[in-house]
């Protein structure tokens, strides 16, 4: 299906860098990517590919090096000072550790009125019927509950608590950085569902960051994977599952599905460590691992290209279902 829908988020050719000469890393090493209005985009990858960096530098808790991030129209790079305060109420951020992210000496009614009483953009009888309204759609009782101190909930309250604050400017873009990963599957489960209620409610676009392929495949409508600094392949969740066209892709979907008897993907599971970011190799940053590695693969660098339409891939000998 081709996208007529103008993007509520452009990023093109995105570069964040550690550190200086030789200790120098491109944790995001060139991303581009597109997140359309209501639209859910997972982003996968293994441990240290980048995706928190690429997360943190949409919102610019980290400087991008260089590249630009378009959000509803507005240059985010270019911001300042308050403008760049002003933006960052229309992005929020959600961390995995729901827990450590929330001041524990704080009533949580506070906690979810801090945007609030930072912008004054609410205040008196309006904010707290505001923040009961916040807590209460996140299935905490402001009631019974408003009143206590964040050390008082565990991990999945947490992580509601840490949801109804994200609310509380009515940001259009959510960050998920592995909101879930830290959480019992059972409440990882209803953690999701209020998402996907809220999403709806609110009107919400989401970047949902996680390295488990599986929790993803459930929440998004397109599928972002990355490896070392790059994205390797993006695509309609459904087609990426069921076809993909990276062989790194399919591998991951090898470990996630293995215990999956129907799954059209099997087999392979795969094998050693990503290479260091500080020196990736040469060509294909995948052909250190890839069994189908040619000469070709190290010489020359593949770029994301159209297989089906919407789903891209950046290999030289992409897959198709039967194949490899
Ligand atoms: N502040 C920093 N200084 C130096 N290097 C960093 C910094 N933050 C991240 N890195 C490096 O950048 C790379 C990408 O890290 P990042 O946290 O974005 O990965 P990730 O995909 O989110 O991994 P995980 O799944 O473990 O959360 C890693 O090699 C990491 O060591
Ligand atoms: S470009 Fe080559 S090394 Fe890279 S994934 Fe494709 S076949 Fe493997
Ligand atoms: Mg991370």
């Amino acid at each position: 299906m081709t996208e007529t829908r103008e993007p509520l988020l452009k990023v093109q050719d995105l570069v964040v860098t550690f550190g200086m000469g030789h200790h120098e890393v491109a944790a995001v090493a060139g991303v581009s990517f597109e997140i359309f209005e209501g639209e859910t985009l997972g982003l996968v990858g293994e441990s240290g590919c980048g995706k928190s960096t690429t997360g943190k530098a949409l919102m610019r808790i980290i400087e991008p090096s260089s590249g630009t991030i378009e959000l509803d129209g507005t240059d985010v790079v270019a911001q300042k000072g308050k403008a760049l305060r002003n933006i960052r109420t229309r992005m929020q951020m959600i961390f995995q550790d729901p827990i450590s992210s929330l001041n524990p000496r704080r009533r949580i009614k506070d906690i979810v009125a801090e945007p609030l009483d930072c912008w004054k953009s609410v205040t008196g009888n309006d904010r707290d019927v505001l923040v009961s309204d916040l807590l209460a759609k996140v299935g905490i009782d402001p009631k019974v509950y408003g009143n206590r101190y964040a050390r008082q909930f565990s991990g999945g309250q947490c992580q509601r608590i840490s949801i109804a604050r994200s609310l509380a400017m009515r940001p259009k873009l959510l960050i998920c950085d592995e909101m879930v990963s830290a959480l019992d599957v059972s409440v990882q489960a209803q953690i999701l569902n209020l998402l996907e209620d809220l999403k709806h409610e609110y009107g919400l676009t989401l970047l949902f960051i996680a390295h488990d392929l599986a929790v993803v495949k459930n929440v998004s409508d397109r599928v972002a994977v990355m490896y070392l600094g790059r994205i390797c392949e993006i695509g309609p969740a459904d087609t990426l599952y069921e076809a993909p066209g990276h062989p790194y892709t399919k591998f991951l979907l090898g470990a996630a599905l293995e215990a999956d008897p129907d799954s059209p993907v099997h087999g392979e599971v795969l094998g050693g460590e990503p290479p260091s970011p500080m020196n990736p190799p040469s060509g294909c940053r995948f052909r250190t691992r890839c069994p189908f590695a040619t000469e070709k693969c190290a010489e020359i660098e593949p770029q994301l290209e159209e297989v089906a339409p919407g789903h891209l891939v950046a290999c030289h000998y992409p897959l198709t279902i039967g194949t490899k």
